[in-house]
């Protein structure tokens, strides 16, 4: 059998709005309080774009931030991949405006749709096209404006969400490790769960949908809650499975931060300690696709993630979509 392509992750970055939103700021918008969200949901604040800034601007300053630490030119990339439910325009890509940003002029670049899972998605159709020989070097960025998706007169979803962006420059290497396992997963009969239900070409924009809101996030979180929890931990056993190794072998579990209450269940039902659990939802809401490569990001940063490090990542969000993923570092 054919030796098989090692792709690495070699540098990643991240950027939010500098605006914040605090529990207490939206106290007042709408019948919530700081109490309820921190003990339902562990979020403290999250970041949200200004009127001005566009969700290309983020993915671009993470994108440049994590070629920057991979030592990486732009006319380098050969893909981009841009997980994302919230792009500038409802066509083309928004990864082509990042292109356009980064001077990656060489690069294939597209958008994925898959919610939250959006990022780990595009991880899995990088990591098969470099091992393809299509390419040496890809970015995977997950960037949302999901600010701009909000009821801002819904309690139940409008505190649970933030902007932002994570990338990851993923590259042909000839050292083990890497990519280790991937799992993906979508089950469109939960479609109506979690989504915006109109304003898409199936029901175009009306003054009606606008009134009634129905072009903005409408989510069942209970039943969300149970799926994410349920789906994440499969995952993670499966490509912990394809890597053959086991939880003990883990020196850091990043899960998507949508719930603090889903992280200690998933942590638990897959018996993770918390040392070493990556939770940053405090700081920013669940920001979709962006939630793991911003927490990828800043566990390298800080020193978290040494080299060899094994890491494991999981994602849930609207379609459903889930995935997981293993890297050796
Ligand atoms: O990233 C994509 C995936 N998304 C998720 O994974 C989210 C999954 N779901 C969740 O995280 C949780 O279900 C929520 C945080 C969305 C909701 O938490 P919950 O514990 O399931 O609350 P609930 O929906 O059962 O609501 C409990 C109560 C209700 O009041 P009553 O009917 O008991 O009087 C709600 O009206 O809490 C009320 N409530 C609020 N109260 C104050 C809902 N939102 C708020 C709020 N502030 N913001």
């Amino acid at each position: 059998m054919d030796k098989q392509i090692n792709v690495h992750i070699t540098g990643t970055g991240h950027a939010v709005p500098e605006n914040i939103l605090t529990n207490d700021d939206l106290s007042r918008i709408v019948d919530t309080n700081d109490e309820w969200i921190t003990t339902r949901t562990g979020i403290k604040q999250r970041h949200i774009a200004e009127p001005h800034q566009k969700n290309s601007d983020f993915a671009s300053a993470a994108c440049l931030q994590a070629m920057a630490d991979a030592n990486c030119a732009p006319e380098e990339i050969d893909f981009i991949f841009m997980g994302t439910v919230t792009g500038d325009l409802i066509f083309p890509s928004t990864a082509c405006r990042v292109q356009e940003n980064i001077g990656a002029v060489n690069a294939t670049a597209m958008d994925l749709s898959a919610a939250c899972a959006g990022w780990i998605f595009g991880i899995s159709v990088a990591t098969a096209c470099l091992r393809m020989g299509q390419g040496r070097k890809a970015l995977v960025v997950g960037s949302e404006v999901l600010s701009r998706m909000m009821n801002w007169e819904d309690r139940s979803t409008c505190v649970l969400f933030g902007d932002g962006a994570g990338a990851v420059v993923l590259e042909v290497k000839d050292e083990e490790g890497g990519v280790l396992g991937i799992a993906t997963h979508t089950d469109g009969r939960r479609i109506e769960m979690l989504n915006c239900p109109k304003g898409g070409t199936a029901d175009p924009v009306t003054p009606e949908i606008l009134a009634a809101k129905e072009n903005k996030i409408h989510m069942k979180g209970n039943d969300v809650f149970k799926y994410a929890v349920r789906s994440m931990a499969g995952a993670c056993r499966e490509v912990l499975d394809q890597a053959q190794l086991t939880l003990d072998d883990i020196d850091l579990f990043i899960p998507h931060q949508a719930n603090t209450r889903i992280i200690s269940a998933l942590a638990s039902r897959l018996n993770v300690s918390e040392d070493k659990l990556l939770v940053n939802i405090q700081e920013y809401g669940n920001t979709s696709a962006a939630s793991v490569p911003i927490g990828l990001n800043e566990a390298r940063r800080s020193g978290r993630i040494k080299p060899g490090d094994h890491v494991l990542v999981a994602a849930f969000g609207g379609g459903f979509a889930w995935g997981a993923a293993l890297f050796r570092f």
